[in-house]
């Protein structure tokens, strides 16, 4: 090459998909992987019903599926979505609020890069990757965040959030994962209602990823952007990713709220849909499926037995980590995911699990060799004397130790296995180096 080519990175990865790499090493070595690493339901066992398989073979009988779709996304699914959004009776929104992007994943990226370099989206800490990711590489800096609190249930720090937005004139948004990845919190409605608050009194406009907005349990509840936003402009992610679930489908949409609102907002938004524009439109075929599934008479028992699951091994992992020594564990109410955050000072480079095969044992000592952050060399250890792919909580960008792990397996004796294997070498890590 005459010239480097290659753009600098942020130097930040994707660590739920950067761990594969080394899980599938080891899986070349012989060790069966339990992939804990992503939430992806079809992986660990989800299997699609009958009636939702028969409603994509239909759709596959008919010529339109197979073109492109308007760049907003079919109107019959926008108009669709929209009436669910009215018929709650608080924002009213037209199909024309509702831009369909190739995964949420697409929709985060846009909807970062679209912003202008000086200003900044606040987030929680942890947070989702993807969000994290595409707000850094936006702005070159590092990132502005509000703590969410293990002591406190992973409720976020209102206080802090309030603080830094007043003082970071920078800041124009508010970013909230309800319920939250990797936390699993649910934020009830007066929680809500003072970000809002929030956004409402420094004049800024909110996102509010709400990719597992129907699954909350343990008895918890929670409202959608759209009932509680009033006139304030903001931005409600959804998709199918999860719920339906189709993460293969590579489909999710924006809802707009309020862009008539505020001329600054609409020309945001104006910006996000002009670049989608010269990518011409999303993927056809899951929009065309939304109407019909969704209205489904076995979708919603169908959501509901999923449900009723996730809570089922969100106890089950609850009960077997509350009293373990060394960690602490909130129960999941909401979403597929239980962060385990390690006491603190509890972790050092000395600690280590025994590996009996030599070929990886030598790979692990190697990866561990450079530095690297506790909770990730204990996940390397784990997964090298174990086969459990979880992902270090410091991946998720806080200086917390812990690791991720999901409520996915439809195997409920299999995963109660895997979270007492987790539980006893959690124990044996931090116990070595005594
Ligand atoms: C909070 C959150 N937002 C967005 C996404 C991305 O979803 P999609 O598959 O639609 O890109 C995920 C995926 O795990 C997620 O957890």
């Amino acid at each position: 090459m005459r010239f480097d080519i290659a753009k600098s990175g942020s130097g930040l990865v994707y660590e739920i998909r950067n761990i594969v790499s080394v899980a599938d090493k080891l899986k070349r070595s012989g060790i069966e992987v339990i992939w804990e690493n992503i939430g992806d339901p079809v992986q660990k066992g989800e299997k699609i019903p009958g009636w939702m398989r028969e409603v994509l073979v239909d759709l596959l009988k008919e010529d339109r599926t197979y073109g492109y779709s308007p760049t907003k996304g079919m109107d019959a699914t926008r108009e669709f979505l929209a009436e669910r959004v009215n018929r709650r009776g608080k924002a009213q929104i037209t199909p024309e609020d509702i831009i369909f992007f190739n995964g949420l994943g697409d929709a985060i990226a846009r909807a970062y890069s679209a912003i202008r370099v000086d200003v900044r989206i606040i987030m929680p800490e942890p947070t989702y990757s993807t969000h994290l990711l595409a707000e850094v590489l936006h702005a070159s800096f590092p990132p502005n965040t509000y703590r969410m609190n293990p002591y406190c249930d992973w409720s976020p720090d209102i206080n802090e959030l309030e603080r830094k937005v007043k003082s970071h004139r920078a800041v124009v948004g508010i970013l909230v994962i309800n319920p939250d990845n990797p936390t699993g919190y649910v934020y009830p409605e007066e929680t809500l209602r003072r970000i809002v608050e929030i956004a409402r009194t420094y004049d800024l406009f909110l996102i509010f990823d709400e990719t597992y907005q129907n699954i909350v349990y343990n008895g918890r509840n929670t409202v959608p952007l759209s009932d509680i936003i009033g006139d304030v402009p903001g931005i409600s992610m959804k998709g199918i990713s999860k719920e339906f679930p189709w993460p293969g489908s590579r489909c999710g949409w924006m809802e707009i709220y309020n862009a008539d609102k505020d001329e600054i907002f609409a020309r945001y938004i104006d910006v996000i849909l002009t670049q989608k524009m010269s990518e011409v439109c999303s993927t056809t075929l899951p929009q065309m499926a939304i109407p019909r599934i969704m209205n489904h008479p076995e979708y919603q028992p169908y959501l509901n037995e999923r449900i009723r699951h996730y809570e089922k091994l969100s106890n089950i992992a609850y009960r077997i980590l509350k009293d373990l020594p060394y960690v602490m564990v909130n129960r999941t109410c909401g979403a597929f995911y239980m962060t385990v955050v390690f006491n603190e000072a509890i972790l050092n480079s000395r600690q280590t699990l025994p590996i009996a095969q030599e070929d990886i044992r030598n790979y692990i000592e190697k990866l561990v060799a450079e530095p690297v952050e506790f909770d990730k060399r204990f996940v390397y250890y784990l997964l090298g004397a174990t086969g459990i792919c979880v992902i270090p909580l410091t991946s998720f960008f806080t200086d917390l130790p812990g690791f991720r792990m999901t409520l996915l397996d439809r195997d409920e004796a299999k995963f109660e296995q895997v979270v007492r294997m987790l539980a006893e070498n959690i124990v044996a890590y931090v116990e070595s180096s005594r």
